[in-house]
């Protein structure tokens, strides 16, 4: 609902659409790029290494974008030194909707990359929550020169969309054309390690923390 919500109602998507994702392996990002294929975009996700010992390990995941969710490409922004050339080099002509779940330098790098009449989505700024000192975000100016419209929200506020949400959803879930992966833990003693576990990328896919089979 929350993919739903932010990525229709508030980037207004048209076919064609160049869409940036961020956290784009976690609950909300998997989707979002999946909604943006059905509408006929081009869309790149961004995520971190699983395992920052093994690029192979990277390049299943990057796979797991690419040819599992649909994504048209993927990177990641651990290994991204520049990441305002990283996105020069996946978009060279620039960003319409930056679906917006980390925040900080990322946001940073896109402002610099965003097309004229862009949309910035701001869902989430995962990046931010446990910093004593909040990045410093220095492009902002771009809003003004790229007439960029930026909109935060929140899913409590779309909850009236619910049923147009299934409406939207459950044939596609009953066809097979929606991949969810969840990352699945036993026991409620693993929900403190799975929680924090979300600040650093342990998670792929929603995090789901099972009490009991029965
Ligand atoms: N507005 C709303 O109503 C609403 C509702 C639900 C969720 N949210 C927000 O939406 C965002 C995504 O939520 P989610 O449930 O889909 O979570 P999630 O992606 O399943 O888990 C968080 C992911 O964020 C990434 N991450 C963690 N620390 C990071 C950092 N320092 N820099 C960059 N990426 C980092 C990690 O992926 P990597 O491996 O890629 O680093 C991690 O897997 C969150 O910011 C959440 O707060 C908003």
């Amino acid at each position: 609902m929350t993919a739903y919500a932010g990525f229709f109602e508030v980037g207004l998507p048209k076919k064609g659409d160049r869409v940036f994702v961020s956290a784009a392996s976690g609950a909300v990002g998997q989707l979002v790029g999946q909604f943006a294929k059905f509408t006929g975009c081009y869309v790149v996700g961004s995520a971190g290494s699983k395992d920052k010992k093994t690029v192979a390990n990277f390049q299943a995941f990057v796979d797991l974008l690419k040819n599992k969710l649909g994504f048209d490409d993927a990177f990641n922004y651990k290994e991204e030194p520049d990441l305002n050339a990283a996105l020069k080099r996946y978009f060279p002509e620039g960003i319409d909707i930056y679906f917006e779940n980390v925040g900080g330098k990322t946001l940073d790098a896109v402002l610099l990359n965003m097309r004229v009449h862009g949309r910035i989505v701001v869902c989430g700024m995962v990046s931010q929550y446990n910093l004593a000192q909040p990045d410093g975000v220095t492009n902002l100016a771009n809003l003004i020169f790229k007439r960029i419209r930026i909109q935060g929200f929140g899913v409590a506020d779309y909850y009236q969309l619910y049923p147009k949400f299934l409406e939207y959803v459950v044939p596609k879930i009953k066809e097979g054309k929606i991949v969810y992966v969840e990352d699945i833990v036993e026991g409620l003693e693993k929900a403190p390690p799975a929680l924090i576990g979300l600040f650093s990328g342990r998670n792929v896919g929603k995090q789901v923390i099972v009490l009991a089979r029965e």
